[in-house]
């Protein structure tokens, strides 16, 4: 499996300009190829830069304890040949370390490196190192740049993009248990560099390759505005070739989908929109269902390609993609959709090996109750996001109860 994306070392760089309000000519690339993260800081710092000061510069590389040395090491040699000052915080990828005592952790090792303005964060890793170093970034002395080099394709195709930041909170509930409140605190830091380099996904293990795919189906049911109409029916041809690690289709695809997502969070950087599309927000397409079921205990699920029984929790693109199903049920059943649209979305989640449906959910009131984020259901209805015609979206306040339930018990086993 490896050897295909070790070939892609011979993929051409494709780089894409990400446009931001504080950097509106320029923006900041994003590179997609492989075998980049060795050179990801060069132009940024180093000997001969403006942050070298006559000497390298600093930087600390945040990296995700599990990104193999050989991935790493190529980048630590050439920082020392650029005469950069380097430091490394290890960071291990779980939602309870993605919390502020990691964030302060980081600072610290900061402050050890005596990381100035000028200087550099370089993160390597999936989606929890990229949203927790963008956040010391975006803090550690008022602000200080990072270069994202996302290792998952869930955090290349989304998390790493858009400047979003963000930690983890650990907040007692009524019962006196302490529970984990997602992202609940973080910062708007857009990243001085993106560096997608698809040879990092060699090590990456199958079901989080799966899980990032989901993302990428998000992105296929939304693009229709967004200059790749074409995005969901390619997706769907190429999708053995994805699981079969080409490097080339998965450069491709990262391309294509870090296109989609610069489009949307360039048009609505701080997600103020108020357009029917929902702007930014249309990036939560399935996740209000996502998040209701992700973190629950107890769900089972066949694989569907190997047939193999799974036991939960689900993992984020996982739960995504039984939210895709979720949400073009209710698309369909409002009539706002292709009638095929819910079997084509679970069709593509069955070829992936997504799960479609799922055994041991609560009833479908708790799920509700769960999206509306344990609040009540104001006169029984919720704002969604829900796939629309010509691969588009449109936020609906407007859907009954039984509707969204019909669509949570449509997934049951
Ligand atoms: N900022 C945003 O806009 C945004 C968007 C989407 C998701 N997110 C956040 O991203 C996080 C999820 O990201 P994720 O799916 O990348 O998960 P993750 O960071 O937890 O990584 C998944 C697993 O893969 C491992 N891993 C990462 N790269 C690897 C590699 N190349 N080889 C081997 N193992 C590797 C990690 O150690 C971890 O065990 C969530 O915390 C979510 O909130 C943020």
């Amino acid at each position: 499996m490896g050897k295909k994306v070790a070939r892609a070392a011979k993929l051409r760089t494709r780089t894409l300009k990400v446009k931001t309000a504080g950097m509106p000519r320029a923006g900041y690339s994003v590179l997609v190829g492989s075998g980049l993260i060795e050179s990801s800081f060069e132009g940024l710092i180093g000997k001969g830069q403006k942050g070298g000061k006559g000497g390298g510069g600093r930087a600390l590389v945040v990296v995700d304890a599990k990104i193999p040395r050989e991935t790493i090491e190529p980048l630590i040699r050439n920082l020392d040949r650029a005469g950069v000052r380097w430091a490394a915080k290890v960071v291990t990828a779980s939602e309870a370390d993605k919390s502020l005592s990691t964030l302060e952790a980081t600072l610290i090792e900061a402050a050890r490196l005596r990381l100035e303005r000028g200087d550099l964060i370089i993160a390597v890793g999936g989606g929890i190192v990229t949203d927790l170093a963008g956040f010391a970034a975006g803090i550690y002395r008022r602000g200080v740049r990072i270069v994202q080099c996302p290792t998952t394709l869930l955090a290349m195709v989304d998390a790493a993009v858009g400047g979003k930041t963000a930690a983890n909170l650990s907040v007692p509930g009524e019962d006196g248990k302490a529970g984990l409140l997602k992202n609940a605190v973080g910062v708007f830091h857009q990243p001085a560099r993106v560096v997608c380099d698809v040879a990092s996904l060699r090590s990456l293990p199958l079901r989080e390759l799966k899980s990032g795919l989901a993302e990428c189906f998000k992105h296929g049911l939304l693009s229709g505005g967004l200059g790749d109409r074409a995005l969901l029916a390619w997706t769907e041809k190429r999708c053995d070739d994805f699981l079969a690690q080409s490097g080339a289709a998965l450069a491709e695809l990262v391309a294509r989908n870090v296109a989609v997502k610069a489009r949307v969070v360039q048009a609505d950087e701080r997600e103020e929109s108020t357009k029917p599309d929902g702007g930014r927000m249309m990036l939560n397409l399935g996740h209000t269902f996502a998040h209701a079921i992700e973190t629950l205990p107890g769900l089972a699920w066949k694989d569907p390609a190997q047939g193999v029984q799974m036991v939960g929790p689900l993992k984020h693109g996982e739960a995504v993609g039984v939210g895709l199903v979720c949400a073009a049920r209710v698309s369909a059943a409002l009539k706002l959709c292709e009638k095929g649209l819910p079997a084509r979305v679970e069709a593509l989640l069955n070829r992936a090996g997504l799960p479609t449906r799922i055994e041991g959910l609560p009833a479908s009131e708790q799920i509700i109750e769960r999206m509306g984020h344990d609040k009540k259901v104001a006169a029984g209805k919720l704002r969604l996001v829900l796939p629309i015609k010509a691969c588009r979206t449109r936020i609906r306040s407007d859907v009954p109860v039984k509707t969204i339930a019909a669509a949570i018990d449509a997934v049951r086993l």
